[in-house]
């Protein structure tokens, strides 16, 4: 399983400050080094963490690969086709939200999803969509030649208690199962943590998980170096 860091974090953090540190750029190239799989950012409507000038800097300097999270709106599919990142997920975006709140539904948006998909293809980019582990979502996701899906594990992440956490665990596993059936590349994401990725590592068939707060957060006290490592130690 690879592992991918959000630095969305880094950029709100910035961002607080208006003024020009700490760099998101600085800190994808350093968690490069330190042996992530590949950097995820998120370039919002509204733009609150990462703006256009670092997805076109990351383009130009990543050595790994870059994830561009994205809502499938005209500004931005044109944004993500001009910049050509390795992957494009696409994620539902709402204003107000602190954080994405769960998975898109492809069933309902499959025509605007179509067409997303379609003209992210003819720029090369493989595409991705975050969804909820539902037999329904990822046959859609199959229907519109999506590359991958996202698995949302936020349900996963929250349970209370053991039981509705195997739950969702089971429900996870024969998600991946079917997507993996139908050709689909799976990826992971959401609320995965130092604790919560031990039971879920044991899920097979996963390409890539994707994660950003529990990594930044480990790294304020333990340095950027120590809290990778020690995440890719918990996931390979
Ligand atoms: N995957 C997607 C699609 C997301 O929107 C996010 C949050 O930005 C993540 C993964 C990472 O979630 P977390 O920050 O909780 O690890």
């Amino acid at each position: 399983m690879r592992f991918s860091l959000n630095v969305d974090h880094i950029a709100t953090l910035r961002n607080s400050r208006g003024e020009n540190q700490p760099d998101p750029i600085t800190f994808a190239l350093l968690a490069e080094q330190a042996g992530v799989d590949g950097i995820v950012v998120h370039l919002r409507e509204d733009r609150r963490h990462i703006n256009e000038r670092d997805v076109r800097l990351l383009r130009e300097l990543l050595t790994t690969k870059l994830d561009l999270e994205m809502a499938a709106t005209d500004e931005i599919i044109k944004i993500a086709c001009d910049v050509g990142p390795e992957l494009a997920t696409i994620v539902p975006e709402r204003r107000q939200e602190l954080t994405t709140e769960g998975g898109i539904n492809v069933i309902d948006n499959i025509s605007r999803l179509k067409d997303a998909i379609n003209d992210l293809h003819k720029a090369e980019i493989e595409v991705s969509l975050f969804i909820e582990p539902s037999i329904e979502q990822i046959d859609a996701s199959a229907e519109i030649n999506s590359d991958f899906i996202e698995i949302h594990t936020g349900v996963f992440a929250n349970a209370i208690s053991e039981e509705e956490q195997f739950d969702e665990l089971e429900r996870i596993r024969i998600a991946v199962k079917h997507a993996k059936k139908l050709g689909l590349g799976v990826n992971a994401g959401h609320g995965l943590d130092y604790q919560n990725i031990k039971i879920f590592r044991e899920i097979s068939g996963i390409d890539e998980v994707s994660i950003g707060h529990a990594v930044i957060a480990r790294a304020v006290f333990v340095g950027l170096n120590e809290a990778i490592r020690e995440m890719i130690r918990l996931v390979k």
